[in-house]
């Protein structure tokens, strides 16, 4: 069996359609559960459903098919990818909010699994600002959008809104499934954030980053399956709530912990804008404005080349921060360091990079080859770059 869908049926016409790709679900290998919105039970009906996957179908967010069992976590809990089909405006409305109102929409609320949206609604619903900002949305947060077709809709208007071929639909399933499953059994170690090298008991050196890239590292990584171990300096941000985070401040406290993590790991990805310089002696005093102001500095060990070296048949992945000639920059990188790849980013722009949501990156490979990920959220290009990355590791159960 491929897995667990944990499939939305919302309110719109194309409802009938969801009983095919529900069929065609499970002649892939699928096991299918269906929760219906009110509004899908106003075109097609629970028992349908029911007589088709043989699984009871939910309609209202307190059914409890099982005694004693709370079915939005047993089923957020089961489900291996979640699949909305057909999502109306409403539907992609609550997901995007991550309101609650519906035993589907609880389910999304309370689980990790990819999510597939397949909206089918009337032309000027689908292009109606609300509706592609909620799109965008999900987009960012690495949900797939089956997008509707274009033609006659049920209410005799013409544009996109047609809810796509099943066979598309049952195509972006599958891919959502082998999605959460490509680091599943391995362990993947990422760094992240600023270090904070002490200049005095009161001040630090640090640079601009926030975190989010080597974050969306780790909760992308959660996502598809892995164990993960975040190493991070000071930042503002929530940690995903799966991984195994370990603060550090300064450069040092970084390279003894990911020396440490990565024993028996099977990928290390260096997001962190690691300190190349610290300073020599920090002060024991406050560094007074009438008094000595000259900071003498030290260069800081390379973390992510101790690691390659020290661990030869870890697969290593650093990241180039550039501002010019970004592709040799960071070629020049990959060699000196002995990575086994570098995603390249240039931090000139202010639209990705440092402290932004998005990013873009150019991801090189030791054999000379290279991937382009466009600019997107920072979850979606690190998803894009640990799909790049697993094949350079071990295959799936020799880990
Ligand atoms: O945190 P955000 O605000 O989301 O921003 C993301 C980012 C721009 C910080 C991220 O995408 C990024 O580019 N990270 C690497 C930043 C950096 O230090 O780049 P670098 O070109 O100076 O270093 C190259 C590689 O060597 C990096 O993998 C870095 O982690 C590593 N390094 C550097 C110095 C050092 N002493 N030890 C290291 O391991």
């Amino acid at each position: 069996m491929k897995g667990v869908v944990v499939m939305g049926v919302t309110g719109s016409v194309a409802a009938y359609r969801a009983a095919d790709v529900a069929r065609d679900l499970m002649r892939a290998g699928f096991e299918v559960r269906v929760c219906l919105s009110r509004g899908a039970a106003e075109f097609v009906t629970a028992t349908l459903f029911e007589a088709l996957t043989g699984n009871p179908a939910l309609t209202d967010a307190f059914d409890e098919p099982k005694p004693g069992r709370m079915a939005h976590i047993d089923w957020a809990r089961d489900a291996d990818v979640l699949l909305v089909c057909p999502a109306s405006a409403n539907a992609l409305a609550r997901l995007a909010a991550g309101r609650s109102e519906d035993m589907f929409s609880t389910i999304a609320v309370a689980s990790t699994a990819p999510l597939v949206v397949a909206p089918a609604m009337n032309p000027e619903m689908f292009s109606h600002e609300a509706t592609q900002q909620n799109l965008k949305a999900l987009r960012d947060r690495g949900a797939i959008v089956v997008e509707p077709t274009e033609g006659d809709v049920a209410c005799g208007e013409h544009g996109q809104g047609k809810l796509a071929p099943t066979q598309v639909i049952v195509e972006a399933t599958l891919q959502a499934a082998m999605r959460s499953d490509l680091y599943r059994g391995t362990r993947v170690v990422v760094t992240a954030g600023p270090t904070a090298e002490p200049l005095d008991p009161v001040r630090i050196l640090t640079n601009r980053s926030s975190g989010k890239m080597g974050y969306a590292i780790a909760r992308a990584a959660i996502q598809m399956g892995a164990e993960v171990v975040l190493i991070t300096g000071p930042t503002c941000l929530t940690p995903p709530p799966r991984a195994d985070t370990r603060r550090v401040e300064t450069a040092s406290e970084m390279l003894t912990s990911a020396l440490n993590a990565c024993q028996n790991a099977d990928l290390f990805v260096a997001a962190a804008a690691v300190a190349d310089f610290t300073p020599k002696e920090p002060r024991s005093d406050k560094i007074r404005r009438d008094g000595d102001l000259t900071v003498e500095l030290a260069p800081t060990q390379d973390i992510v080349a101790t690691v390659a070296e020290k661990f030869p048949e870890l697969v290593v992945c650093g990241f180039a921060a550039e501002v010019s000639e970004v592709e040799a920059a960071a070629r020049a990188k990959l060699e000196k360091k002995g990575l086994s790849a570098i995603a390249a980013n240039d931090v000139s722009r202010s639209d990705i990079g440092f402290d932004s949501d998005d990013n873009e990156v150019t991801v090189l490979f030791r054999d000379g080859s290279k991937i382009e990920i466009p600019r997107s959220s920072k979850l979606v290009v690190a998803m894009r770059l640990l799909e790049a990355l697993r094949p350079l590791m071990a295959p799936p159960g020799k880990n």
